[in-house]
């Protein structure tokens, strides 16, 4: 099967407004797919609905093949939920807590203590396995909800905003997690607001107002905002603008101290910087420094946002 997630014209209307409008989304098996978008964008709603817990005004939603909200016992069995926010009990201990999910999916016995062993161990949960739920750290709290999401071994694990207000170290222990688990053959669907988290995505979905507004791996996206990639170029002395702009596609042109500064846009730069560089030579032009510009995921979404948000607007951009 090559989709673990397949969803097509998702759409969920609250009285009349439309938080998810029509959405198309395809999630290969195998993939960590990053879901993002700002506050309010339908991201909730969207896995809500993927996960049979409400159900689509319209629209069709597949799970390794199974119709949602249909099968959603079938569903149950392959897949691993955290909520956005913390839903366990905190008055049960690490352990209990584990072991209530555990039976919840037909865990029992020695099998499901083991199971909780390993988990344990794989969160680094050992030490605290008798604390109150209540009593932990953020950063265990997600720990301890990831264990539950993944009691059952799913082969899909759903993770709303996983990382939300735990600090950098923890949120980067927490990705070592992912990806220990990805490499095993999860799938996972993830959502944040942290754009660092974004890039160790194999690929992102950007969703604004209710609509899926881009796709595509991190570097895709990037290209997609300038048509290419970005590359800064310095050359000595002051160049006129006419000497080079015939065959470059300059975006931008300065002079700083005495050289002159230029931002063009390569279609692949790893590919087509040599043979520039050897043609500006060619000019007599003396090139000081050549370098792509690395553009933050955080730069491309505030861009495709606004741009969508022009589009809806029906304004020029
Ligand atoms: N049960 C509901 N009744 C009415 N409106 C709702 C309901 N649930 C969500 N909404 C609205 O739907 C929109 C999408 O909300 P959703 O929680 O899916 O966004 P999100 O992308 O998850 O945002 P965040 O990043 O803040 O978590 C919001 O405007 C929200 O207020
Ligand atoms: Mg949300």
């Amino acid at each position: 099967m090559e989709y673990a997630i397949e969803i097509s014209g998702l759409t969920k209307k609250f009285g009349d407004f439309v938080a998810v409008d029509n959405l198309d989304l395809r999630v290969r098996v195998g993939e960590i797919f990053g879901f993002l978008g700002p506050n309010g964008a339908g991201k909730t709603t969207t896995i809500r609905m993927m996960c049979g817990l409400m159900r689509q005004s319209k629209g069709t939603i597949r799970i390794y093949g199974y119709s949602i909200p249909e099968e959603r016992s079938e569903l149950i069995k392959i897949t691993g939920y955290m909520a956005q926010r913390f839903s366990l009990y905190e008055d049960l201990s690490v352990y209990e807590n584990m072991e209530f999910f555990g039976k919840l999916y037909g865990l029992n016995g020695e099998g499901l203590h083991k199971r909780i062993r390993e988990l344990l161990e794989f969160l680094d949960l050992e030490d605290v396995k008798d604390r109150l739920a209540g009593r932990l750290s953020g950063g265990m709290k997600q720990r301890l909800a990831l264990g539950v999401a993944l009691i059952h071994r799913p082969k899909l694990l759903v993770l709303d905003e996983p990382t939300a207000g735990v600090d950098p170290p923890i949120r980067r222990a927490f990705w070592e997690y992912l990806r220990g688990l990805n490499k095993e053959g999860t799938t996972i669907l993830v959502t944040t607001h942290y754009m660092d988290e974004a890039e160790n995505c194999d690929r992102i979905g950007l969703m604004n107002k209710g609509r899926l507004i881009a796709e595509g791996t991190p570097k895709e996206l990037k290209r997609r905002i300038f048509g290419g990639d970005l590359v800064e170029v310095v050359l000595q002395g002051r160049i006129q603008g006419d000497v080079i702009k015939g065959f470059l596609n300059v975006g931008d042109l300065k002079y700083k101290d005495g050289e002159t500064v230029l931002r063009l846009v390569l279609k692949d730069a790893s590919k087509e910087l040599p043979s520039l560089l050897k043609r500006l030579d060619s000019m007599g032009l003396k090139v000081q420094s050549a370098e792509p510009i690395n553009v933050t995921l955080e730069e491309v979404f505030i861009e495709l946002v606004t741009k969508s948000e022009a589009r809806v607007r029906g304004e020029a951009y």
